[in-house]
């Protein structure tokens, strides 16, 4: 939906005023490589992406906070004290969370009306949450005009997501939404936030989303399970070494401990994903610097294996996506992206043989699944901004 047309639905909903709605854009993002090792203190590869969630928002001088989405039915026309309370399952707890936190740093912000578009697909793996919490924050701050600096803002947009909508997400996809560069991925520590872009050049090469369109079942209960897992590994292991976090161990020093582990070989696996993922993404980011892109696809093979075998966070149509580009002339390398348990997988494709993935996917994934995919493809983009007309 275009920019005019959003305006044209805002004013029906909240009526004309002498200060038109401003327009912001989140957009959402795909990890290239480096999955599950956020929260745990390791480096991720993420880009953000050509596909996100606008926000046409205007203060209001009631003091009801009045959220709208063109993607959903509910609306909702909330006090203060209602905006403090989870709404169910609901999207608007996204841009609550965000609301709240703004409370928690003492920020009394006002009433404001605001109507949300996206085209992040849900569920996928890309994100569409952590665009509607980071344009929220980010739009918020311009206007009430709070002086908040972007790094501030992506951890309220993270502790929205841990406090009020309850998944322990690491701050990732909100960095990533945040600061995306066109044709760059970054390489984020996760630790100290150090980050370096990385110019994505892929000549003839393309990246390809698969949406395995599989429905995520109890993935926010899963995905919190991973990181208690993780925590107690490095409670653990943290008694007999030097480390803080779970990426600060060497694959050697993982296996010279394994001991402290051995009534539990699900922290073991766990704890082994992180260390090889850790590593995984310096060994990519090197590739890609080197022009080796066989080298980086190889190592996205090797990282859906470890989240498969090791993090136990793949699926059966996951790995029927990843052994069909396995197979399929031209495929450099193929990978579940983001927490897993469904979602997409994330291709690096040579640009003639795309059609051909394509094809092979339609003929074979349905047949092996009974599910069937579709497909984006996508390019490195800008994170959050005001769009200026
Ligand atoms: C989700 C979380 C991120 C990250 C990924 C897995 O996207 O929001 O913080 O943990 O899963 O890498």
């Amino acid at each position: 939906m275009d920019n005019s047309e959003l305006s044209r639905q805002f004013s029906e909903r909240y009526g004309e005023s002498q200060s038109p709605a401003r327009v912001f854009y989140a957009p959402g993002r795909v990890n290239l490589i480096g999955d599950h090792t956020d929260y745990n203190g390791g480096l991720v590869f993420p880009c953000a992406i050509n596909f996100g969630t606008t926000l046409l928002i205007r203060p209001s001088q009631k003091r009801a906070i009045q959220l709208a989405s063109t993607n959903f039915d509910l609306v909702a026309v909330l006090s203060k004290d209602q905006a403090n309370q989870k709404y169910g399952d609901h999207w608007i707890n996204y841009p609550l969370g965000v609301v709240q936190q703004f409370d928690k740093a003492g920020i009394d912000l006002g009433g404001f009306e605001c109507l949300f578009s996206g085209n992040v697909p849900n569920g996928a793996g890309l994100s569409s949450s952590a665009s509607v919490s980071v344009v929220t924050a980010f739009a918020l701050n311009e206007i009430f005009n709070c002086g908040l600096d972007p790094l501030t803002l992506v951890r309220m947009a993270q502790s929205a997501e841990n406090d009020f909508v309850g998944v322990q997400c690491g701050v990732m996809d909100q960095y990533a939404v945040t600061m995306g560069q066109c044709d760059h991925a970054m390489m984020l520590d996760c630790e100290t936030l150090a980050c370096e872009q990385v110019p994505l050049v892929l000549d003839d090469h393309a990246i390809v989303l698969i949406n395995s369109n599989q429905r995520r079942e109890l993935s926010e209960s899963k995905y919190n399970e991973r990181v208690s897992e993780t925590q107690l590994a490095l409670e653990k292991l943290s008694k007999v070494t030097d480390v803080t976090t779970l990426a600060q161990l060497t694959p050697r020093k993982l296996s010279d401990n394994r001991l402290v582990l051995a009534d539990s070989d699900t922290a073991y696996r766990r704890a082994r994903h992180v260390v090889s993922e850790h590593d995984r993404v310096q060994r990519a980011v090197a590739a890609l610097r080197n022009n080796d892109l066989h080298a980086f696809g190889a190592l996205m093979y090797e990282s859906h294996q470890s989240l498969r075998d090791d993090y136990d966070v793949s699926s059966e149509p996951l790995d029927a996506l990843v052994d069909i580009a396995r197979e399929t002339k031209g495929v450099l390398g193929a990978r579940l992206t983001g927490a897993g348990f469904g979602g997409c997988t994330v291709n690096l494709v040579e640009k003639n043989q795309v059609q051909l993935l394509l094809d092979r996917v339609e003929t074979h994934y349905q047949q092996l699944t009974g599910l069937s995919a579709n497909s984006y493809q996508i390019t490195p983009s800008e994170g959050v901004r005001e769009m200026r007309s």
